[in-house]
């Protein structure tokens, strides 16, 4: 008998419920993205995110479990951390709500991990659910993290690269900002990018420096901001010839995923793990999904990466993780749940 999950995200900007089905088939997936409402501040203001999911998590539930007809719910998948405390804290209470309605666990999802275990995912128009296969490396690059993960077994994760200052998608949004683009940058950006074209001029912003131990793969971006304004600033001077707003951010995005390849290959290297998880916002880029596959070729590895739509924020990758402890009969009481994740 096929088991049904429900799964919660609300750990940032998007409020996310889905009903998954054996951990990989989607049945319904309403999400509400609350972009237009931090444009204007061009970034997330979290009092405004944890009032905006209050307010549709309802509504969205309402949705999903409409597609439940009559069958039974199974279990109930939430993310519980890493994320905004007060968004956080909307979807937790939801999840406690259902689970005391209709009588099922709750199972606490780390939202980062969850990010790679979307490969598991049916994408009905593109391609067949990906495997997880362990030991394998997990690249996670969104608007708040930058890290690189050695997972050896389900929950069994170990964090060897990390977000030094800026994240890589932060990285983006910012530089984009600068250069007069819309908020969230990084798609104006790979845009702008893809339009300029290769570039034969070379590149006017210095490279990321290497980390210092061989065995730490963390990304720091802030040095790159920084050069793109004295680039800018030589520029308005006149000490440094002109280049276009597409040009730029090219050359923004060269200098970023130099970095994030270099990283990657060395950890691949160091830890002789040939297998490649990558996901997050960041990895909707074709350009990097590119620069990547041509990486971890040149080391004889392999990456998989989860259709587009299931690289961005969703809770179906929460219920798709969800699926795999409750597979496993790794359920723990409500109480403990509540109390080892702070909500209580
Ligand atoms: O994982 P994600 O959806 O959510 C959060 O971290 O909240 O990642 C969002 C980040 C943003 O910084 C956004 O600019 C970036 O992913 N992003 C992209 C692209 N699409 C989204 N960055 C580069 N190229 C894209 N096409």
């Amino acid at each position: 008998m096929s088991v049904l999950g429900l799964g919660i995200e609300s750990s940032c900007d998007e409020t996310g419920i889905s009903l998954v089905e054996d951990g990989v088939n989607i049945i319904a997936n309403p999400l509400f993205s609350q972009i237009e409402l931090h444009k204007q501040f061009k970034g997330v203001v979290p009092e405004n995110a944890s009032r905006a999911h209050l307010e549709k998590i309802p509504y969205l539930v309402k949705e999903a479990l409409e597609k439940l007809g009559d069958r039974k719910l199974d279990y109930i998948a939430v993310t519980v951390k890493p994320g905004l405390v007060g968004s956080l804290l909307v979807g937790f209470n939801t999840a406690l709500a259902l689970s005391r309605i209709y009588r099922v666990p709750i199972i606490p999802i780390h939202h980062l991990e969850a990010h790679l275990y979307a490969i598991q995912i049916e994408d009905k128009l593109t391609q067949k659910p990906g495997e997880v296969t362990y030991p394998f490396l997990g690249l996670l690059l969104s608007g708040g993290n930058s890290a690189l993960y050695k997972i050896t077994a389900l929950g069994e994760v170990q964090i060897i690269g990390d977000t030094l200052d800026d994240a890589c998608g932060e990285a983006l949004d910012k530089a984009a900002a600068r250069l007069g683009l819309p908020y969230p940058g990084g798609p104006y950006i790979e845009k702008a990018a893809k339009a300029a074209g290769q570039q034969s001029k070379k590149n006017p912003l210095p490279k990321i420096l290497k980390n210092q131990k061989s065995d730490e793969f963390n990304f720091s971006f802030s040095g790159l901001k920084t050069s793109l304004m004295y680039v800018l600033q030589k520029i308005e001077k006149g000490h440094l010839e002109k280049y276009s707003v597409e040009q730029l951010c090219y050359f923004y995005q060269e200098r970023a995923f130099e970095l994030i390849s270099r990283n990657l290959k060395n950890a691949i290297l160091h830890h002789g793990i040939k297998n490649v998880i990558a996901a997050g916002g960041v990895l909707a880029n074709s350009m990097l999904t590119e620069h990547l596959k041509t990486a971890v070729k040149e080391v004889g590895a392999e990456i998989q990466i989860p259709p587009l739509k299931l690289c961005t924020d969703n809770a179906a990758m929460i219920a798709s993780m969800g699926h795999l402890y409750f597979r496993e009969n790794r359920i723990e009481s409500i109480e403990k749940v509540t109390s080892d994740n702070g909500f209580s």
